[in-house]
């Protein structure tokens, strides 16, 4: 499959021409390739080297590029019936990981992405950070199973309220950081209160651990601590996941007075509060609060944190930051996981957050953010009548909407699809039943503003297939 690359293109090229040779045949020397498809020699060996990797073709050095002789598989395909029988129950959650929907088709405006476009991606400064890192002498030595210390001083420092380096953890992003605390806080069987609704893949992981969720709503100010006594003394849960800042799927922030109450509540119940700060810096310009951990005197807080969301899906360095023995499980299960985060991205990570052009990357990204949330929003208060919106949000990547009533959200979003538009089916975010139909909707992962209108108006066309009788409501 190409990726849009000259490379890719040839090697799409190639691939036909292999098609018609037999096991064993020459290719083209390169200098005919160069002549032939009129490219470069890189490009004719990044191609090559991808037909090499897929095991299309063996490169034989001084002789030439010769189509590979397939393994002999008999005639039948291999039978692997068995492993469903091995395989017993399943350990691992596929259906909140995987999108219902398969990949999109080219062409769809994705409004499902949970990371920023590229074009919004501080891309020359990290491939400057990324060639800086490779030329240090030791780039590609171990690193400290916790991370570099320097790393781990950025991040202490960013947290600040008197956390050292010791209490860093660096990792492989957020979802590596969720995965680990989960597993090292609690052990299988054992209930965990989260917030209704919530990140999907935060389900996942607490459901692969062994964990069992339990829904606690959320409210316009953010986690209801009336629920959450009333939940922590039902359940005798230990642990609680929560995102107090710039809620995914909601965007809601924490009201200033349930911070305390919040902490106080798992405080009096012996829990730890896992608290995921992935958005801390995708704000839309405003003030953005202290994460919780900064209040947190006795070692109740476990702060998540990660790059990957104002950065680069691939900058995968995140922390975690815990006091007491509660870090030290952790790096235990960091260490039997992979041992430690790659040491050049971690130095990337480092070289990036240091330049000047960082700060200057999140005011253009708040700025972007805030106008793209603006103009999704509207879009969708014209598109879909009906149809309410959580906010505006003052941060994060989505809108979440509530749906008409009897419109259901895997129905819409299915529908969605068939318009040209990705959006998110809503149910996926509860743990339990939804109380009502959503779809998250974002506007960080489109190319252009322009494509978000286009979005929201596919939507509401998708809106209208769903019931006709819509149409003169809607006009
Ligand atoms: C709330 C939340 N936490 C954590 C993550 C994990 O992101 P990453 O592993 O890329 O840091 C995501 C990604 O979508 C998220 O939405």
């Amino acid at each position: 499959m190409n990726n849009g690359s000259t490379s890719g293109e040839l090697a799409d090229g190639l691939r036909t021409l292999l098609a018609r040779l037999a096991p064993g045949d020459r290719l083209p020397s390169s200098r005919e390739l160069i002549r032939e498809y009129r490219v470069g020699p890189a490009t004719v060996a990044r191609a090559i080297a991808a037909l090499a990797a897929e095991g299309a073709v063996v490169t034989r050095p001084g002789s030439g590029t010769y189509v590979a002789r397939r393994p002999a598989l008999g005639d039948r395909a291999a039978d692997t019936d068995w492993q469903t029988v091995a395989l017993t129950d399943r350990a691992v959650e596929i259906h909140q990981i995987a999108d219902p929907f398969g990949p999109p088709p080219a062409g769809t405006i994705v409004l499902d992405g949970g990371y920023v476009h590229r074009t919004l991606q501080p891309t020359r400064p990290l491939s400057a950070a990324l060639a800086r890192a490779a030329r240090r002498p030791d780039a590609w030595d171990r690193a400290p199973a916790s991370g570099l210390m320097a790393l781990r001083t950025v991040f202490a420092r960013l947290v600040g309220a008197g956390v050292t380096p010791e209490d860093v953890l660096v990792t492989a992003g957020g979802q590596s950081a969720l995965s680990i605390a989960f597993r090292a806080i609690a052990g299988p069987g054992s209930q965990i209160l989260v917030e209704s609704p919530t990140y999907p893949r935060a389900l996942a992981a607490a459901r692969t651990a062994g964990l069992r969720p339990v829904p606690v709503p959320l409210d316009g100010e953010g986690l209801r601590p009336d629920l959450l006594a009333d939940a922590f003394a039902l359940t005798g849960a230990r642990l609680l996941y929560c995102q107090p800042t710039f809620q995914n799927p909601t965007g809601t922030v924490l009201a200033p007075e349930r911070r305390r109450q919040i902490l106080d509540v798992a405080r009096a119940s012996g829990a730890f509060v896992i608290e995921d700060d992935f958005a801390r810096h995708l704000g839309h310009g405003g003030a953005v609060p202290s994460p919780l951990v900064a209040e947190d005197r006795d070692g109740t807080v476990v702060h998540v944190t990660s790059l990957t969301k104002p950065a680069a899906p691939s900058l995968r360095i995140g922390a975690l930051v815990a006091r007491g023995p509660v870090m030290e499980r952790m790096r235990a299960v960091r260490l039997v996981d992979d041992f430690f985060v790659t040491r050049p991205l971690q130095e990337a990570a480092l070289e990036l957050l240091g330049s000047p052009s960082w700060d200057r990357h999140l005011r253009s990204l708040a700025v972007e953010l805030r106008a793209r949330c603006a103009a999704l929003a509207a879009g969708v208060t014209r598109e879909l009548p009906g149809a309410t919106l959580n906010g505006p949000p003052t941060g994060g990547l989505h809108l979440w909407v509530r749906l008409p009533p009897g419109v259901d959200d895997m129905a819409l979003t299915d529908a969605a699809r068939r318009r040209g538009v990705a959006v998110s089916p809503g149910s996926r975010y509860f743990a339990a039943e939804p109380p009502a139909a959503h779809l998250r909707i974002g506007f960080a992962a489109t190319a252009s503003q322009a494509e978000l209108t286009d979005g929201a108006r596919r939507l509401g066309a998708a809106l209208i297939d769903l019931d006709p009788g819509n149409e003169a409501g809607h006009l």
